[in-house]
């Protein structure tokens, strides 16, 4: 989900640009079942900023990336079956994802050990953020993710407002790219292949 998985877990916090209100609806939140609700369904990466250098080199691959969360509210999993174009190719993966609800995070097991992100929202109910390293200066990172493959003008510009109150600059926000996608032909015969298999059921 073209990541921002950190490593460590900070508590609860108000990190914010004190020069705008407007911050203070972007907090870490514990995560409830309606918040499950809320994150269900199809997602669309649309842009990160990434201070961590592997991060930053890895969201600079990605050209296109969307995504299905199914969330298990008795388990607290999310099931993640993800769709990435990386250069000319889809890569498609499947994984579970774990939710701390105290914490407002969802963490991921790669690489050998587990990942952490805070899940955060602002202002549009279509939309939300995963940020990495909230208490890292040096490493801090945001992704924005919609429900349509294009953001709108006011969504980019509620993400570079969530950047500016996490002390960081558009500048270093990169962004997919929709024309580039080579996974949603293969999506859609997938959900395809699942309308069929539930039909003859
Ligand atoms: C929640 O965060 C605290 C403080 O960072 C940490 O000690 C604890 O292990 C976390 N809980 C879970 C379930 O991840
Ligand atoms: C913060 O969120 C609340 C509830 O969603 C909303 O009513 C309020 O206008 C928001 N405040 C700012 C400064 O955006
Ligand atoms: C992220 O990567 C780009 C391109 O390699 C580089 O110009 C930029 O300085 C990097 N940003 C950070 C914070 O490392
Ligand atoms: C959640 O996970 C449990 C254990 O794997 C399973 O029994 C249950 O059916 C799942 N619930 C949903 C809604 O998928
Ligand atoms: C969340 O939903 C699950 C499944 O519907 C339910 O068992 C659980 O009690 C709910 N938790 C809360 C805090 O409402
Ligand atoms: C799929 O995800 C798993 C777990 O994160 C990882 O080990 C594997 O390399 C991934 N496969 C591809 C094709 O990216």
């Amino acid at each position: 989900m073209a990541l921002p998985w950190a490593l460590a877990v900070l508590s609860l916090l108000p990190l914010l640009d004190a020069q705008n209100p407007a911050c203070a609806n972007l907090t870490v939140a514990p995560i409830t079942n309606a918040t499950l609700d809320r994150i269900s369904g199809k997602w669309f990466f649309i842009a990160s900023a990434q201070r961590n250098p592997v991060y930053n080199q890895s969201v600079r691959t990605i050209h296109a990336n969307f995504f299905y969360f199914t969330p298990n509210h008795t388990e607290d999993q999310i099931l993640l079956r993800e769709y990435m174009t990386v250069g000319d190719k889809c890569i498609y993966n499947s994984s579970d994802l774990w939710v701390q609800r105290v914490n407002g995070t969802i963490s991921k097991h790669e690489w050998g050990r587990e990942h952490f992100a805070h899940l955060l929202f602002f202002k549009d109910p279509r939309t939300f953020f995963l940020a990495a390293y909230l208490d890292d200066e040096k490493n801090r990172g945001l992704s924005f993710y919609t429900d349509k493959p294009v953001a709108t003008q006011e969504q980019l510009e509620e993400f570079h407002e969530a950047l500016a109150c996490l002390g960081m600059h558009k500048s270093e926000a990169v962004y997919t790219d929709w024309k580039k996608d080579r996974c949603e032909p293969q999506d859609s015969q997938d959900e395809k292949g699942k309308k069929t298999e539930n039909e003859e059921s």
